[in-house]
C-alpha cells in the first residue's frame, strides 16, 4: 500500500508543479501568480477541491500534467462557486481536446448543482498540435457558455493573453475582469494586422485591460494587479444569487454613505448644468454597497449593483454630466445588457432617470442607434424582475420610455418635484410649435424667452404625468430610500409572466 501511496503523492506533485519551477519564475517575473497560486487566493482556506486532476491526453500515467487547466469547486465566503484556471505553465495554458474536457465538465456540474461558474484565461488559445479536436473542444464550451447564460452566473478573469477564437467563451459569459499590463484579448494579434492593413498597435493597445473598458467595452472590470482583480471577483459575487432559482445574499442594512440631505440640493436649479449621479446613489443605498459594472465605458450612463436595506439589486441611471445624460449606441447597449442580467437572476432594478432624449447626430444615426436604443427597450419589457424607477429631472420623449417609464411596465415610478417629463425639452419644442409667432414677433429673442418659460410652467413638471396616473407619487427626495425599501418589500412575491415563446428577438 505504502508503495501505491508515494506514487499518488509523486503524480499529484508532479501535477501541482505544472510546466516546472523555471516557467513557474517566468510567470511570476511578468507580473502573473500560477493557477494554483490564484485559485487559493480566490477560495475560502482549504475548501477547494480539484476534480480531474490526472486527466490526461496519454495512457502514460507517469507524464500527467493537468493538461495545462487547473478545475474543480469550493466556497467562496461560504458559497460553492465552481472555476477552470488555466495553467499557462503547461504548455502555454493551451487547449487541446482534454482542456476542454476538464472545463466542459465544470460548466455540466456547476449548471447540474446551480453554482456560478469562474474561468480564469491564460492561454496561448488552441493546442496547434491538437489540431481540429482542439477547435471541436472550444466549441463544446462556446454552446455550454450559451446554454447556461441566465442559469448560472458566469464571470471571465482575463489573467494573460486571450487570443483568436478563444475569446468567444468570455464574451458569451456574464462579466469580464482584466488585469492591466499583463491581460490581452484580441482576435488577430499586431503581426496579422500590420500583414493585413497595414496598421501598427501594440498588444496592449489593441487588446489591453484599458482598452477593453474604456474603448470597445468588451470588459465590464479593470484591475490594476492581479490582487485586486481576485477581490474585484469576491465583491461581484455577493450581490449574486448561485442560480437562477436562488436569491442573492443578504446582509446587515447600512445607512448611505452620504446624508440624504444632500438629495435636496443635488439637482442644479439651472436645467442645462450636470451633476453626478453618484452622489444620488450613494445617498440612497447602503454605505459602501455601490459596485459599479462597466465604470469606464459609455460614462454617460451608470451601471452597477448595491445593496439597499441589506437586499442586492441592479442600478442603471443617467449620468447628467457626461453628455448630459443622453442615450448613445453605447450607452444603449451597456444599460440593455445590465437590465438582462439582472433580470436572468431576478435581482430588481432600480433606475434613476434624468435623460434629455437620445443623443443627435449624423455619426449616431449612421452607427445605427435606432437598432441599439430599442435594445433597451426591449430588454425593459422582457423584465419582468422587480422594476423601479426615480425621476429626478428630466423625462424627454423616447428616452424617457427608454429609461422604464410606466409604459415599460415599470412597477413604481417616482418623481422628484424636479422632474419634468414631456416630449422634449422646452427650448426644443417651442422651435417647432411657436416657430412662426417667434419669427413674426417684434422681438424674437424676448418671444422665444417668455414662450419657453410658458412651455416649462406647463409642461416641465411631474403633475401632469402624476394626473395621468403615469407616475406612482411626487415625493420629497429625502424619502427615495424610504419608499425604495417600501417598494420592494411590496414587490417581493411579484409574479408577473409573458407568453410563452420559443425565445424573442432583441434587436442587435
Ligand atoms: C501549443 C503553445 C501555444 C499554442 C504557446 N505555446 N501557445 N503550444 N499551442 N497555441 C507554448 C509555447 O510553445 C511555449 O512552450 C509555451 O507555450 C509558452 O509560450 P511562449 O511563446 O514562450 O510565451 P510568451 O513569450 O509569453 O508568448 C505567449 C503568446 C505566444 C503570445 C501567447 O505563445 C503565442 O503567440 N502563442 C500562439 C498564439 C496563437 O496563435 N494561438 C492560436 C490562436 S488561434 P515551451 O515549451 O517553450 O515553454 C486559436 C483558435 C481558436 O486559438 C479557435 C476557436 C474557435
Amino acid at each position: 500500500m505504502q508503495e501505491k501511496l508515494d506514487l499518488l503523492t509523486k503524480l499529484r506533485q508532479q501535477v501541482e508543479a505544472g510546466g516546472g519551477q523555471k516557467r513557474i519564475d517566468k510567470q511570476h517575473a511578468s507580473g502573473k501568480k500560477t493557477s494554483r497560486e490564484r485559485i487559493n487566493e480566490l477560495y475560502d482556506p482549504g475548501s477547494f477541491r480539484e476534480i480531474d486532476v490526472f486527466a490526461a491526453t496519454t495512457d502514460d500515467f507517469n507524464k500527467v500534467n493537468g493538461e495545462g487547466v487547473t478545475c474543480g469547486y469550493g466556497t467562496i465566503a461560504g458559497r460553492r462557486v465552481y472555476i477552470f484556471s488555466q495553467d499557462f505553465t503547461v504548455i502555454g495554458g493551451s487547449l487541446g481536446r482534454v482542456h476542454a474536457a476538464k472545463i466542459c465538465k465544470v460548466l455540466d456540474m456547476a449548471m447540474k448543482v446551480g453554482a456560478p461558474v469562474i474561468g480564469i484565461c491564460d492561454s496561448g488559445g488552441a493546442r496547434i498540435q491538437e489540431g481540429v479536436d482542439a477547435l471541436d473542444g472550444y466549441g463544446q464550451i462556446f454552446f455550454r457558455n450559451t446554454i447556461a447564460s441566465g442559469v448560472i452566473p458566469q464571470i471571465s478573469v482575463i489573467m494573460g493573453p486571450c487570443a483568436g477564437g478563444a475569446v468567444y467563451s468570455p464574451a458569451l459569459t456574464d462579466f469580464i475582469l482584466m488585469v492591466a499590463n499583463t491581460s490581452q484579448m484580441f482576435i488577430t494579434g499586431p503581426l496579422v494586422i500590420k500583414a493585413t492593413t497595414g496598421e501598427d498597435v501594440s498588444m496592449e493597445a489593441l487588446g489591453g485591460a484599458a482598452t477593453h473598458n474604456q474603448v470597445s467595452g468588451v470588459a465590464h472590470f479593470l484591475a490594476n494587479n492581479e490582487d485586486e482583480c481576485i477581490t474585484q471577483i469576491k465583491t461581484l459575487l455577493s450581490y449574486l444569487p448561485s442560480n437562477n432559482l436562488d436569491e442573492p445574499p443578504t446582509f446587515a442594512p447600512v445607512e448611505p454613505s452620504l446624508d440624504k440631505e444632500t438629495l435636496v440640493s443635488v439637482v442644479p436649479t439651472d436645467p442645462n448644468k450636470g451633476y453626478d449621479v453618484r452622489n444620488v446613489i450613494n445617498a440612497i443605498v447602503d454605505g459602501g454597497s455601490f459596485f459599479e459594472v462597466h465604470q469606464y465605458y459609455a460614462t454617460n450612463g451608470v451601471v452597477g449593483f448595491a445593496r439597499i436595506n441589506g437586499q442586492a439589486i441592479g442600478i442603471i441611471a443617467n449620468q447628467p454630466r457626461i453628455l448630459a445624460g443622453c442615450l448613445d449606441i453605447n450607452v444603449s447597449d451597456k444599460i440593455a445588457r445590465h437590465i438582462r442580467f439582472c433580470d436572468c437572476f431576478n435581482i430588481p432594478i432600480l433606475t434613476f432617470m434624468d435623460v434629455p432624449g437620445f443623443l443627435p447626430g449624423v455619426q449616431q444615426e449612421y452607427g445605427g442607434i435606432i437598432r441599439h436604443g430599442a435594445k433597451m427597450l426591449y430588454a425593459y419589457s422582457e423584465a419582468t424582475t422587480p422594476k423601479i424607477t426615480i425621476i429626478t429631472r428630466k423625462a424627454y420623449g423616447g428616452a424617457y420610455l427608454a429609461m422604464c417609464g410606466s409604459a415599460l411596465r415599470a412597477d413604481e415610478v417616482y418623481a422628484w418635484p424636479t422632474a419634468e417629463i414631456a416630449v422634449m425639452g422646452p427650448e426644443g419644442a417651442v422651435n417647432v410649435i411657436n416657430r412662426k409667432e417667434i419669427a413674426e414677433a417684434s422681438n424674437p429673442v424676448e418671444e422665444r424667452k417668455k414662450l419657453v418659460q410658458q412651455y416649462r410652467d406647463r409642461f416641465a413638471n411631474p403633475y401632469i404625468a402624476s394626473a395621468r396616473g403615469f407616475i406612482q407619487d411626487v415625493i420629497d427626495p429625502r424619502d427615495t430610500r424610504d419608499r425604495v425599501i417600501n417598494a420592494l418589500k411590496n414587490l417581493a412575491n411579484k409574479r408577473e409572466s409573458r407568453p410563452r415563446k420559443k425565445h424573442g428577438n432583441i434587436p442587435c
